[in-house]
């Protein structure tokens, strides 16, 4: 990995999903394929890129699950992490560690950053009347309880969050308190917990996040919002038993709520991958260097955490860099309705990755991101996106041209000659899309960025169909020559420009390009200075997207809801 010479790099994160369910399309859209392509980006970049997940094993949604199906919650989320990290790998989205609270090494750093929150006097403790469902023999933290919201007189909010206003709530607000699992009414008891002092870091939340316009919107006024309101201390232990367990004496069968260790998860990933690697203090580059530009990626129900809560507690650790940016997306519609795993109104990735190889959903959620606004996924854009652009666009251009030069010319790339206007202004393109697509993606605009990718594609096309390459082969074969060569050469940058977004199809185009598979040494600044040599033999043809027949769709729509 090339470090550069400011000593600058950049730390990614994508949030760790809960490993209560597999992965299903709002995961990657929301989180993991934006910030893949970040990553991608900035490496060919030449940037030194730390990209860092795991799954989030403690909580109630765990618990909720184990109850439900009367298993441990041990045996739910190794279930479910060894299925999300395939789905992960599967698609592409590689990170350098995909690592899991549930281990040893992440109970120690947690414990840790906790005692030294404690130790600096922002851990307070408090004795305070929680719910207790006399039928379960037990406290009931947040999920556990159901009830109208005093807000917006929703039903079913839960005992952390509404999910119908977004607002974020206590349990004793909830009106008609039910307990989740036996629906008896909860009755109120005294119990202790540890707060943390949220309130005394207002100030300096708030000067830190003055310095950040660069921040999306939707970030920033939530933000506002919560520090109009005022922020106030936050309960941060449990009564459960199964979680991070309170490093106090005194503290037994108490556990650290799960949004406290959660984040945590991204050092003690960051630890683990440096004890892989056999340097274990090399996480300190990252996680220590004022010079790490520390990313989160996150969907936007995780922005308070991401850019109140853990800011703050980073704040109050007071070692370690605080974020630099938080991409956090909207969220995705399935069909026009909300997605709802328990409904089975979602589509999973292990059941997509069954019928569809990984690039068509990439590049569908890199077009239709949840950027600014919700998105929505039908099956029927799906294939439009795949048939259309991708089939038609992309995988035409470079069928057609292969195909020619290996009928006419024995499948090597045909002298370049003398180049023509026309020539140059399609191979000075590839510069300047490299540049407008790197800046988009500078500002997190995958959308943008890959429209623009598309757009050279298209570029491509029209440059063959007018040139005719067919038309020229009997009257001028070196005419015929320099514009086979010419969209040879604007393949070569398209296999490249597509890495980040489409990786797997963008190795499949370099092999029948007769390059190698990986892109070892090769820089994005220099994109528009690639070239095949006059000669060089071709590798074999193969159809680089294939289209989607009606069938195949129906059958996925028929799976929605069933
Ligand atoms: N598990 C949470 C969710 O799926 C996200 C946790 S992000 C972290 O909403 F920062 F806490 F790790
Ligand atoms: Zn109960």
């Amino acid at each position: 990995m090339s470090v550069d010479a400011t000593g600058e790099k950049i730390l990614v994160t994508a949030a760790l999903p809960y490993a209560n369910g597999p992965l299903h399309l709002g995961h990657l859209a929301g989180a993991y394929i934006p910030a893949d392509v970040y990553v991608r980006y900035q490496r060919l970049k030449g940037m030194d890129v730390l990209f860092i997940c795991g799954s989030d094993e403690h909580g109630v949604p765990i618990t909720i699950r184990a109850d439900r199906e009367k298993v441990t919650p041990q045996e739910v989320v190794d279930r479910y992490h060894a299925i999300m990290a395939d789905s992960f790998r599967r698609m592409g989205i590689l990170f350098d560690n995909y690592s899991r609270t549930s281990l040893p090494l992440h109970h120690r750093i947690s414990q840790e950053f906790f005692l030294t929150l404690h130790r600096k006097g922002y851990i307070r403790e408090e004795t305070v009347r929680q719910f207790y469902c006399e039928p379960c023999r037990r406290f009931l933290p947040d999920r556990y309880i159901e009830g109208e919201c005093p807000h917006c007189h929703a039903s079913g909010a839960r005992g952390d969050q509404c999910e119908a206003c977004g607002r974020w709530l206590e349990p004793e607000q909830l009106i008609a308190p039910k307990c989740k699992v036996c629906a008896a009414a909860p009755e109120l008891r005294s119990t202790r917990h540890w707060y943390f002092a949220l309130s005394r870091l207002q100030e300096s939340l708030e000067r830190w996040q003055a310095s950040k316009p660069e921040w999306k919107s939707n970030v920033r006024e939530f933000c506002s919002g919560w520090f109009k309101e005022g922020l106030t201390d936050r309960p941060i232990t449990r009564d459960i038993d199964w979680g991070v367990p309170v490093p106090l004496p005194g503290a037994e069968g108490k556990v650290l709520y799960v949004w406290f260790d959660a984040p945590i998860g991204y050092i003690s990933s960051s630890v683990e991958w440096a004890e892989k690697q056999g340097r274990p203090d090399r996480w300190r580059d990252y996680w220590l260097d004022p010079r790490t530009r520390l990313v989160h990626f996150i969907g936007k129900d995780n922005i308070v955490f991401h850019a109140i809560v853990w800011p703050a507690a980073l704040m109050a650790h007071g070692e370690y860099v605080l974020p630099a940016q938080i991409p956090a997306n909207e969220f995705l519609n399935i069909e026009g309705r909300k997605i709802s795993t328990s409904r089975n109104w979602a589509v999973w990735v292990d059941d997509y990755l069954e019928v569809f190889p990984p690039d068509p959903l990439r590049y569908y959620f890199e077009a239709n991101a949840p950027e600014n606004k919700d998105a929505d996924f039908t099956w029927k854009d799906f294939q439009a996106r795949n048939n259309g652009d991708l089939a038609d666009v992309l995988g035409n251009l470079v069928n057609r041209c292969l195909t020619f030069v290996e009928k006419h010319f024995d499948g090597r790339v045909p002298p370049a000659g003398t180049l023509q206007p026309a020539d140059r202004a399609l191979l000075d393109s590839v510069g300047r899309s490299a540049a407008s697509i790197g800046a988009s993606l500078e500002e997190f605009q995958v959308r943008r960025a890959v429209t623009e990718l598309m757009d050279l594609a298209r570029l491509g096309n029209k440059y063959f169909n007018d040139a005719a390459p067919w038309s020229e082969l009997k009257k001028d074969r070196d005419r015929c020559a320099s514009i086979l060569n010419t969209t040879l050469q604007l393949q070569l940058a398209l296999s490249f420009l597509m890495e980040p977004f489409m990786p797997h199809s963008a190795e499949k185009l370099r092999l029948m390009l007769g390059r190698p598979a990986t892109l070892e040494g090769a820089r994005w600044e220099a994109v528009a200075g690639l070239r095949l040599a006059d000669g060089h033999p071709l590798g074999t043809r193969e159809i680089l997207f294939h289209k989607i027949e009606d069938p195949v769709i129906e059958a996925q729509m028929a799976k929605l809801g069933k």
